[in-house]
């Protein structure tokens, strides 16, 4: 049987040329090259002063809170429904995360929901541009200025994702990217974190390479820090996946526009856009109606028939690893996630894969 995958990337002989071309001459004094080269472009693309390369998104979300000097008794505020990665590194640097709800509509944090969770020790907020779409970025942005919070954007999932003409990522004091597999850019594994604060540009690219500033030739550190830099193979693929952007997340909004049609008559809620916003649906993703199977009873339906999907993301304090968490007040994330599930939304995907997908998701729905 054909399986249908979940996600998966778009290379072209563009990405196979670049990496050749990295692996053969990347080395000695031109192994910086294809990372600078990525860097540049990338904070072209996004409309940003700068643009660090590294391993991964989880090392970007660490190196900007460890930046932002957040660390013991600091509270970060971190929406309920997202990956571990977007709260994990709030622990890395000593401080705790404290979980928001999500607004019904956006699936993002919601603005309401981060004021009330606001103490004296919040020090800043992680929030996340969740499967592509965007939050209510003027209410964060305002609540974050009245508290005199700092805004560290996890945008993984939301490259080119647009809101009120400015780019994802760019709203915060930093942006984190991430170039997994997964992604609708891909490096492989690898992130990006963005600013346009000088300070922070310094300050992580010192912290990215054992407390050394770029440059340093007497490898004399001044601090322990920590090694995050991207190999130049993965970031000579950038090169190419950075220049191919528009064409990755249109293919996506096309994706999406399949899905949308053939889901249109079931009940079924898909990812919302906004108006003034552009989404990337990076996942396609549905919501069954409240009387409708869960996300569990769904992934099995589809698994039958080779199709790979994945839960909505569980809300954080509902883990184990966050058993001490209380999210008794997240009641949108707590109804959201058992109905929700990501369909294939891999970027190879043919139209007929995703009418077949349709079938079966309705098959399901009816019993
Ligand atoms: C919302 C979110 N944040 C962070 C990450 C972490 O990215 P990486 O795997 O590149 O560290 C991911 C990756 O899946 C993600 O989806």
């Amino acid at each position: 049987m054909e399986r249908i995958p979940i996600a998966g990337p778009w290379i072209t002989q563009l990405e196979v040329d670049y990496a050749a071309e990295a692996a053969e001459h990347g080395w000695y004094e031109r192994a910086g090259e294809w990372p600078q080269q990525f860097e540049n472009a990338f904070a072209d693309y996004l409309g940003v002063k700068h643009a660090v390369s590294l391993p991964s998104c989880t090392s970007g979300l660490h190196l900007a809170l460890a930046a932002l000097e957040i660390g013991p008794g600091d509270e970060v505020i971190v929406p309920e429904l997202t990956w571990i990665a977007s709260a994990a590194p709030v622990s890395y640097v000593g401080a705790s995360p404290v979980f928001a709800d999500v607004d019904e509509a956006t699936w993002c944090l919601s603005a309401e929901s981060l004021e009330t969770c606001i103490t004296p020790r919040t020090k800043a907020v992680i929030p996340v541009d969740l499967y592509g779409g965007t939050p209510d970025w003027e209410a964060i942005c305002a609540v974050c200025q009245k508290h005199g919070l700092a805004i560290v954007e996890d945008a993984a999932e939301a490259i080119g994702s647009e809101s009120g003409g400015c780019k994802a990522g760019s709203f915060g004091d930093a942006g984190t990217f991430s170039f997994h597999g997964s992604k609708t850019f891909t490096t492989g594994e690898g992130g990006m974190l963005v600013t346009d604060r000088d300070d922070l540009n310094e300050r992580v690219r010192f912290l990215r390479d054992h407390g050394r500033p770029p440059g340093d030739r007497m490898f004399f550190n001044t601090e322990v820090a920590f090694k995050y830099k991207m190999p130049p193979v993965a970031a000579a693929i950038g090169c190419a996946q950075v220049k191919r952007a528009e064409e990755l997340v249109a293919r996506k909004r096309e994706i999406f526009s399949w899905y949308s049609e053939g889901l249109s008559d079931c009940g079924v809620t898909l990812n919302h856009e906004p108006e003034g916003t552009r989404n990337t649906y990076w996942m396609v993703t549905a919501l069954a109606p409240a009387d409708g199977p869960d996300k569990a009873k769904l992934m099995a339906a589809f698994a039958v028939e080779g199709i790979d999907s994945r839960p909505m993301f569980h809300p954080l304090s509902s883990l184990p690893a966050y058993a001490d968490a209380d999210g008794s007040g997240n009641c949108t994330a707590y109804s959201l996630s058992p109905r929700g599930i990501n369909l294939p939304s891999a970027l190879c995907l043919e139209r007929t894969q995703v009418d077949k997908v349709c079938t079966v998701f309705k098959k399901a729905l009816a019993g």
